[in-house]
């Protein structure tokens, strides 16, 4: 009897991220580029965000993660209200092209970036995390592969212990066994981390991703379940 009652219990899902009545305007515009966005974002869950070009997409990550203000609207982290300035600290965001950016000469000063003190335990466990367990830390970044470098670019972020992971279009400019790559490391990352990822291509994270969100001119247009994806 007890058996059969769990069958009717509901699963529910935690929410962690929540964005409310989200506007924004850059004070050189005169037209909002994100108008009245709401919508939230589940414990572990990986949710795509799609849009054609100006849509909204790379601002909406920018004030997700703190680095932009909203006029308006509201963001809560596990029902609480968030500032920027804590948003920056629980957000691990790798923007577009991101080995354009990196400054480290070595992989391993890389990594280091920002910790004056770390284990070489904590980087061994973050290369593991992103398939990169045997690297060779004294190599420029410059000489990994195409898909190794994006990988490198999460590794880097990771090491910061983000509480949520945006990715902005982290297959652009590469080719089908990168972007093999690419989809490989965020089906590790699955059912351990909450990520965002911005993409041109939801075909590849199809069966990966539990919702696609899509934008059109600063509004949602469509959020859907990807029911492959759970
Ligand atoms: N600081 C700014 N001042 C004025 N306009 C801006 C500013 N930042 C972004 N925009 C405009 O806002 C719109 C949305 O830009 P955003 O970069 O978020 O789009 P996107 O969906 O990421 O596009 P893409 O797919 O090309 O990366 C664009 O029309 C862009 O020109
Ligand atoms: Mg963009």
């Amino acid at each position: 009897m007890v058996i059969k009652s769990l069958k009717f219990i509901p699963t529910t899902k935690l929410i962690m991220l929540d964005l409310k009545e989200i506007t924004y305007q850059p004070q050189t515009g005169n037209k909002k580029i994100l108008d009245d966005i709401n919508f939230d974002v589940y414990e572990n869950e990986i949710l795509l965000i799609c849009g054609s070009s100006g849509s909204g997409k790379t601002t909406l990550l920018e004030i997700i993660s703190g680095l932009t203000i909203p006029q308006k609207g509201r963001i809560t982290w596990k029902n609480k209200t968030i500032s920027a300035r804590q948003r920056r600290w629980i957000s691990g965001v790798v923007f577009q092209f991101p080995e354009r950016y990196f400054l480290g000469t070595t992989v391993g000063k890389e990594l280091k970036i920002g910790h004056k003190t770390l284990r070489e335990k904590n980087i061994d466990m973050v290369l593991k995390k992103v398939g990169l367990s045997n690297i060779n830390l004294k190599q420029p970044p410059e000489q990994l592969s195409g898909g190794q470098q994006r990988r490198l670019a999460v590794a880097v972020q990771l090491m910061r212990n983000p509480s949520i992971i945006l990715l902005d279009e982290p297959t652009a400019g590469l080719d089908w066994s990168m972007k093999n790559d690419v989809k490989n490391l965020v089906l590790s990352l699955k059912n351990k981390n909450t990520i965002i990822i911005v993409t041109h291509e939801p075909s590849l994270f199809m069966g990966i991703a539990s919702r696609i969100l899509i934008l059109e001119k600063g509004k949602i247009k469509k959020l859907r379940n990807e029911n492959h994806g759970r």
